[in-house]
């Protein structure tokens, strides 16, 4: 690990091509930092090869990846994570993160898989994260997914998380969405779940919006405006961890980029608010955050 990683702070957006020329022309003040998934870009030259080499030049960036498949049965694509060191090497980007899950077929569909809950996976999962580590020369962090279904299941989600961290020695990944879509979907309290997620490895966080399919169900579509029971599950999480950084992902229903950024400065207010209440806000520095 002999990489020292540029900190991100503040908060983010997840950068996408329906806006990344308005970005370019006009970098919103409100973004500190952005986020790709480097398999959307690596091949990528041209006109938007060049639009997105001159962000990366003047702004922070962090990769999170869509097609590692870190729960797959199948040996680690070793080639693909070189491929992903070289991209993450060129556009000096330090954070990478994946899913705490697996790709369904031959990993390009990007439908997420859930890993079984069993120690097993762990194991498993663990040891190809490790193997990552190694190849990219970096610690990874691995971000709690939504899932909807948990086959073979013989531990908790919580602790399935925390004995991956701990095995790997990885670090996290937090969506804060996430945690209220499964715990409404799996009936269990997002405030305990978060009491009980390591504050020490958590790198950055994910806030979205979701789908409300029923009362009981919701699905995590990232097609949304953020809904205020996220909103107020990330104040329980800073009150908790301390401010970290944060990022607003949005895929589908994608609106004008000054809609994006309104929502991305109350992530800033929040932040400021509980940077008064607690100090100064925890920073990211070789991929952790600083104890409060
Ligand atoms: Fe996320």
């Amino acid at each position: 690990m002999n990489m020292t990683p540029d900190p991100v702070h503040g908060a983010g957006l997840g950068l996408r091509r329906a806006f990344i020329a308005a970005a370019a022309e006009q970098p919103p003040l409100e973004v500190s930092f952005w986020e790709i998934a480097p398999e959307n870009w690596i091949a990528v030259g041209g006109r938007w090869g060049r639009l997105l080499r001159g962000l990366t030049e003047r702004h922070p960036f962090v990769c999170h990846g869509l097609s590692l498949s870190i729960g797959s049965p199948a040996p680690l694509d070793v080639p693909f994570v070189n491929r992903i060191k070289t991209f993450l090497d060129a556009h000096q980007i330090a954070v990478y993160t994946e899913h705490l899950s697996y790709c369904s077929d031959d990993g390009q569909l990007y439908d997420l898989m859930p890993i079984p809950f069993t120690a097993e996976a762990v194991q498993h999962v663990a040891r190809r994260i490790r193997q990552v580590q190694e190849i990219l020369e970096r610690r990874i962090a691995l971000e709690n997914v939504s899932y909807y279904a948990a086959p073979g299941q013989e531990m908790r989600e919580i602790d399935f998380i925390n004995a991956v961290l701990d095995e790997a020695d990885c670090d996290l990944l937090l969506d804060v969405n996430n945690i209220l879509v499964n715990s409404i979907n799996h009936r269990y309290d997002p405030i305990a779940f978060l009491d009980a997620l390591p504050a020490e490895r958590i790198v950055y966080g994910h806030i979205a919006g979701h789908y409300e399919e029923a009362p009981d169900l919701r699905i995590d579509t990232h097609g949304a405006d953020v809904i205020e029971p996220v909103w107020a599950l990330l104040e329980q999480a800073y009150a908790r961890f301390g401010v970290f950084p944060t990022l607003l992902e949005r895929d589908f229903n994608i609106p004008p980029l000054a809609e994006l950024t309104a929502e991305v400065q109350r992530i800033s207010d929040i932040q400021r608010q509980y940077t008064d209440q607690l100090g100064a806000p925890r920073v990211t520095a070789n991929g952790h955050l600083a104890h409060a």
